[in-house]
This record gives C-alpha cells, sequence and structure tokens, in this order.
C-alpha cells in the first residue's frame, strides 16, 4: 500500500486538495494529511466545510486517511524511517514554501517535507500566488535545485476545461499521474490536426 502524505497550507486553492483526497480516496493509499493553522481557516472559508466534516463525508473509501495535528512531531510522518512514498503541499503557500527552502522544520507539515528532501523522496509542491515576487521565485528554484517537483495549477487550456471542476481535475489528474496513481481524469495528449 503507497504511504502518501498531502500538506494543506493556507494558500488559496483548497479545492485542490479536496479533490486530491477524493481521487486518492477510490485507492488502497495510506493517505496522512497535514494541515497548517491556517490551511484548516482557508479550506473551511473556500469550501464552506471544516476539513474534518469533508473527510467525514467521504464516508467509507478504499483509501486510509489519517489526519495528523501539525504540532505532533512525533507522528510517524515525521522520520524518514517511516518509510512514506510521496509528499504532496497543496496548495502551497509563499510561506510555507520559503520554510521548506530553508530548511525550517519546527512543524509536522515543514519536517515532512524536510524529510522528503533529505531521503530524496519525491515532493510536490504547488504554489499558488499571483503575481510571484523575485523572493518566491528563488525559492521556487532553491526547491526545484533540491529535488522537489513545482507543479503551479495552471490549467491546460488546450483540453478545453469549461468548468472550476473540470480543471481542477485536470491538475490533480496530472498529480496523481506524478506519484503513480492512474487515473481517468489525466488526459494524455494524443497530438492534433
Ligand atoms: C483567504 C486567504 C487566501 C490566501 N491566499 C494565499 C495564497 O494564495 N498564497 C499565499 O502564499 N498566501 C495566501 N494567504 C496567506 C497565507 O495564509 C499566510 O501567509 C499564512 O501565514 C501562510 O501560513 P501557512 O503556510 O503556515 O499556512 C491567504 C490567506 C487567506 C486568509
Amino acid at each position: 500500500m503507497k504511504k502518501i502524505i498531502i500538506g494543506i497550507t493556507g494558500a488559496s486553492g483548497s479545492i485542490l486538495a479536496q479533490y486530491l483526497i477524493k481521487g486518492i480516496s477510490a485507492h488502497d493509499v495510506a493517505c496522512h494529511c497535514v494541515l497548517t493553522g491556517n490551511g484548516e481557516r482557508v479550506f473551511e472559508y473556500e469550501t464552506g466545510q471544516s476539513f474534518d466534516d469533508f473527510i467525514k463525508s467521504l464516508g467509507e473509501t478504499s483509501c486510509a486517511i489519517v489526519k495528523h495535528d501539525n504540532d505532533n512531531l512525533f507522528a510517524p510522518i515525521a522520520s524518514g524511517s517511516y518509510g512514506f512514498d510521496a509528499m504532496i503541499i497543496i496548495p502551497c503557500s509563499m510561506g510555507s514554501l520559503a520554510k521548506i527552502a530553508h530548511g525550517y522544520a519546527d512543524s509536522l507539515l515543514l519536517r515532512a517535507a524536510d524529510v522528503c528532501i533529505k531521503e530524496k523522496l519525491p515532493l510536490l509542491v504547488v504554489p499558488r500566488e499571483t503575481p510571484l515576487s523575485v523572493i518566491h521565485l528563488r525559492n521556487m528554484l532553491t526547491l526545484s535545485e533540491a529535488g522537489a517537483t513545482i507543479m503551479p495549477p495552471m490549467p491546460a487550456y488546450y483540453q478545453h476545461p469549461t468548468t472550476v471542476s473540470e480543471i481542477t481535475w485536470l491538475t490533480v489528474g496530472r498529480i496523481m499521474e506524478k506519484i503513480g496513481i492512474p487515473n481517468e481524469y489525466h488526459q494524455t495528449w494524443q497530438g492534433a490536426k
């Protein structure tokens, strides 16, 4: 069973985390979620329900979903020896991105990302901010050089999405593909005349 960590910060775009968890929930995956304080608040503000209520609303799933307290540095995902497969930070605020880029690891989310980098495990960062300052861009470069994959949620307009939901699934499908979970949302380009 794959062990995936989903980190949710206080950037806009909670719907991305919501859809990613929905997508993963149909698979035999251990899904460890950790939210920052502002991640919890923005999630509720943007989606209209608390993260805990959202998880309850999924009912029985194929996926084992565990939510960890961001202050709990004793959680299994705080250690490389736990052996997780990948971490996705979605959406990732510029604040968390800066901290991870500089090895600041005083919360569970930041520590798990730090572990990914030191253990050379896949770390997918889905940053959300616009416009991007030179500081944001430098921090993204630092993370990319450290092995992380920077995946801004930029719509693939050539897929002709017409709703926010379609745009979100396209982004989430691409992320799932990247962490080795095949899915119907990711559409491969077959060429065009
Ligand atoms: C409604 C709302 C939307 C926000 N959107 C963003 C955003 O898109 N990107 C960002 O970097 N920060 C955004 N912020 C600010 C972050 O929440 C703030 O910088 C916070 O300290 C990030 O901390 P965290 O990474 O620990 O969650 C937003 C805040 C609020 C209240």
